[in-house]
């Protein structure tokens, strides 16, 4: 099967998965170790609920703050499969080559994310939502905190 056939098989008409999918579910990246948070010491925090489903998402972030490009992030969700592998890839965007900036962060979209994943089932969208919206909030929580 060719690359676009699969991408359409995961366009999100239906309940299939992509590897992808499959592979950050089973070996999710960058998950914050329970107990662990405030060790960690992160510069923001954002904590989000989902009204679509209830399902909670907190992304930790570390920044540097000569570059103003995240350094490391952690994350943990009470969501489904979906919100795990949506918020693992997330991380891991975040992080590859040498970490992106707050400015290019906060230009991430959920269909960015789906993109990198090869799709999502329709009903699954909202799930790759949680993780981008509770970046968003922990780059704010980061920006507040240098202004006060
Ligand atoms: Fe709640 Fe996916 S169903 S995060």
């Amino acid at each position: 099967m060719s690359d676009e056939a699969k991408i359409q098989q995961h366009d999100g008409t239906s309940w299939l998965y992509s590897d992808i999918v499959k592979d950050h579910f089973f070996n999710p990246r960058n998950v914050m170790p329970a107990g662990k948070e405030d060790e960690y010491q992160a510069d923001g925090m954002g904590r989000v609920g989902s009204p679509a489903c209830g399902d909670e998402m907190v992304i930790w972030i570390k920044i540097d703050p000569k570059t103003q490009k995240i350094v490391d992030c952690k994350w943990q969700t009470f969501g489904c499969g979906s919100a795990i592998a949506s918020t693992s890839m997330l991380s891991e965007m975040l992080l590859e080559n040498g970490g992106m900036t707050l400015d290019e962060a906060v230009k991430i979209k959920p269909q960015d994310i789906m993109e990198r994943l090869g799709g999502l089932p329709a009903r699954k969208v909202h799930c790759s939502v949680l993780g981008d919206q509770a970046l968003q909030k922990a780059i704010e929580d980061y920006r507040n905190k240098l202004q006060s």
